[in-house]
């Protein structure tokens, strides 16, 4: 894998994330280019569906790194984020070592050397034997418990994990790190202050249209236009979740299936399940609902009439 230099300017960022079909806002492409100037990890908190996730995947193409993924659950611990000691193994040599009568101090040090250890994702990104420095993604880091950031502390500042039986391990060039959440919990200021950051919103009717006209080309131009209405509209409402960027892709994919050439109510209330996922959102929406949206956003694209 050949990596690419780093963008030259916020213009150059923008243009090499729009050359892999990735629209970001002008806010966006300027803390992405100060994250990779200044080497600090990129915070990015947002609404679900939102284009995170796709910025540290589109960073490792765009720079020719490999992505390391790390995505946070409960009860997600350094032993599944970092490392962890191969006790089986460790078991089996000690066994073979009591047969030969070997020197209990030597034994102790070969049972934690590198033949011993699982390398996880945090340590495999700051291993110095990478020959690239990778992208880390660590997704979703809201679903982690609490105490999982304090081990993030020292790999965020100083690209480094202390294993005590072990030693220091350090990046040789720091890795590119990205962290999400969704925000269903607040992340501690610690981790916070460690990073860039920047809030995902929902795009605005223009940059969602393009982002449209890249990810799903072949879609009807009239069909692509009342889609970004409609759904603009929809986050207006009063809804549980309202529908991202990935869940107008998908409805736009489905509606096409369908060999729509413009929105109409039926067909609307049949697909509206790819938008929303809970059914008061979309007991709340369909019929009536719908038919006020669709009959507005028409009235609005005709403003002569
Ligand atoms: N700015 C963008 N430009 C191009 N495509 C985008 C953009 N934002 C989102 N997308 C599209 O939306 C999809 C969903 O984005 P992504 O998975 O990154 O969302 P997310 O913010 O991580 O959501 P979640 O919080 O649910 O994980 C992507 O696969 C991509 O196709
Ligand atoms: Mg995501």
């Amino acid at each position: 894998m050949s990596t690419t230099d780093l963008p030259t300017s916020i213009d150059d960022t923008a243009a090499r994330l729009l050359a892999l079909d990735y629209v970001p806002e002008r806010a966006l492409a300027t803390t992405v280019f100060l994250a990779l100037k200044l080497q600090r990890p990129l915070f990015l908190e947002g609404e679900p569906g939102t284009g995170k996730t796709e910025i540290a995947k589109t960073l490792a193409a765009m720079l020719g790194r490999p992505l390391i993924r790390l995505q946070c659950h409960e009860g997600l611990d350094l032993a599944g984020a970092a490392y962890e000691w191969n006790y089986a193994r460790q078991m089996l040599e000690i066994r073979m070592a009591e047969g030969s009568g070997a020197q209990r101090d030597e034994l102790a040090r070969q049972l934690f050397s590198d033949r011993f250890l699982i390398r996880r994702a945090l340590l495999q990104a700051i291993d110095p034997a990478q020959p690239v420095p990778p992208v880390l993604l660590i997704d979703e880091l809201d679903r982690a418990d609490e105490p999982f950031e304090a081990f993030l502390l020292e790999v965020l500042s100083d690209f480094q994990i202390t294993i005590p039986e072990y030693g220091t391990v350090k990046a040789v060039q720091p890795p590119i790190v990205v962290l999400t959440s969704n925000r269903t919990r607040e992340i501690h200021d610690a981790v916070k202050r460690r990073c860039l950051y920047h809030w995902v919103g929902f795009p605005d009717t223009k940059r969602e249209a393009e982002i449209l006209a890249r990810r799903v080309p072949g879609a009807p131009q009239k069909l692509a236009a009342e889609i970004v209405a409609f759904v603009q509209k929809l986050r207006a409402i009063e809804l549980y979740k309202l529908p991202g960027i990935a869940e107008t892709i998908e409805w736009t994919r489905a509606l096409m299936e369908l060999d729509a050439l413009v929105l109409d109510p039926e067909t609307i209330n049949h697909t509206l399940g790819v938008l929303l996922k809970y059914q008061d959102d979309i007991a709340k929406v369909q019929g009536s609902e719908a038919a006020r949206l669709l009959a507005q956003l028409r009235s609005e694209a005709q403003p002569g009439r």
